[in-house]
């Protein structure tokens, strides 16, 4: 694979231009995008809470047709979210020896770096992350967690617990929306055995932006992502139809981006849709984080579409499968895990 660059030593010092690797192919680059005006849709989930018939409704419009959603009311405390965003801001402005302590080992997903390199030739993102286990205790790497700053272990607990809270509400709104139990989710996922891991992704301006991307295009293998962002460089654009639709930064204040991963395209059959996604980032010396929290079944649960779900007649569309074989596939298949995985039948 070669030496990767780190993305924020490369910005430092002041190129006029990218370094080939990240340069994308014409297709693939960010310009030319379709701003078409459409906006994802915007749930409340104090409205969900009080069993308002319309905004179950328009989550179920919202997982039907986009896989991703802004959330308001989410019960998150702003001053977490903030504290969050700042002391992953910190970590993120170390000296790169400091942060190189962490290291992701290569073909690793857990510690700060580049994650998911499997070729020489392969492009690279315009980005930095620090990858972490949180849940079960299992998984968790203790020795890439930062110490520095002092209490990034403490807040990253606090927030993972109520950014789970927040998972396991909206999943049992989601199983409404199907007709199904509240708490048929939460139970077959493992309970705590449920994997819960957060990505923060750091993206510095860069010199060329209409040429190369902050995150390649992907669907996530979790079943629900919560996305929190900070700084106005660049952003996330979703798939819909044909277009890149852009979220925009907190259209909405305070707001999560929520998307809908790809276990729960699975279990529903396809009904709910597990979208692709991508980030840009910008050239006006503008950053951005973001804060990612997937939350995923247990790695011994096997899933499958579920029969309640299926329609008279209606065929099996996805094989039944391990969770964690699943996850193993889905980190070294280029983030192809959904085309690649003979999952479909
Ligand atoms: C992600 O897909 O992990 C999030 C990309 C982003 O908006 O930073
Ligand atoms: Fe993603």
């Amino acid at each position: 694979i070669g030496q990767v660059d780190d993305v924020q030593e490369l910005q430092r010092a002041c190129l006029d231009t990218v370094p080939e690797r990240y340069i994308r192919d014409g297709d693939d680059r960010p310009d030319g995008v379709n701003l078409c005006g459409k906006q994802i849709p915007v749930i409340d989930a104090g409205e969900l809470r009080r069993g308002a018939p319309e905004e179950l409704a328009k989550l179920r419009l919202a997982c039907q047709d986009w896989g991703f959603f802004q959330v308001v009311n989410h019960g998150v405390e702003p001053e977490l979210m903030e504290d969050m965003a700042k002391l992953a801001r910190e970590f993120f402005m170390l000296p790169l020896e400091e942060k190189s302590r962490y290291p992701m080992a290569p073909g690793g997903i857990q510690g700060y770096g580049h994650a998911f390199v499997f070729s020489a030739d392969q492009k690279l993102d315009w980005c930095n992350m620090l990858a972490l286990g949180v849940a079960p205790q299992s998984i968790r790497q203790p020795a890439l967690w930062p110490t520095n700053p002092a209490s990034f272990t403490t807040t990253l607990e606090n927030y993972s617990a109520e950014i789970r809270d927040l998972c396991l509400d909206l999943l049992s709104h989601i199983a409404e929306t199907l007709g199904l139990e509240r708490s048929t989710f939460s139970g077959m996922f493992g309970g705590e055995k449920a994997v819960q891991a957060v990505r923060m992704n750091f993206y510095p301006p860069c010199p060329r932006p209409e040429l190369v991307l902050g995150l390649s295009p992907h669907s996530d293998g979790s079943a629900l992502t919560v996305l929190q962002q900070d700084g106005a460089g660049g952003g996330l654009q979703v798939r819909h139809g044909g277009d890149w639709v852009p979220v925009g930064h907190g259209g909405v204040p305070g707001a999560l981006v929520v998307n809908v991963g790809d276990s729960l395209e699975v279990l529903t059959n396809g009904r709910y849709k597990s979208v692709e996604h991508r980030a840009v980032v910008d050239g006006a010396g503008r950053d951005r984080l973001s804060v990612v929290t997937f939350y995923a079944p247990a790695y011994d649960v096997e899933l499958g579409p579920m029969p309640e779900l299926l329609g008279d007649g209606e065929p099996c569309r996805y094989r039944r499968f391990n969770h964690g074989e699943y996850s193993r596939h889905y980190v070294t298949s280029k983030l192809e895990g959904k085309k690649t995985l003979d999952f479909a039948k």
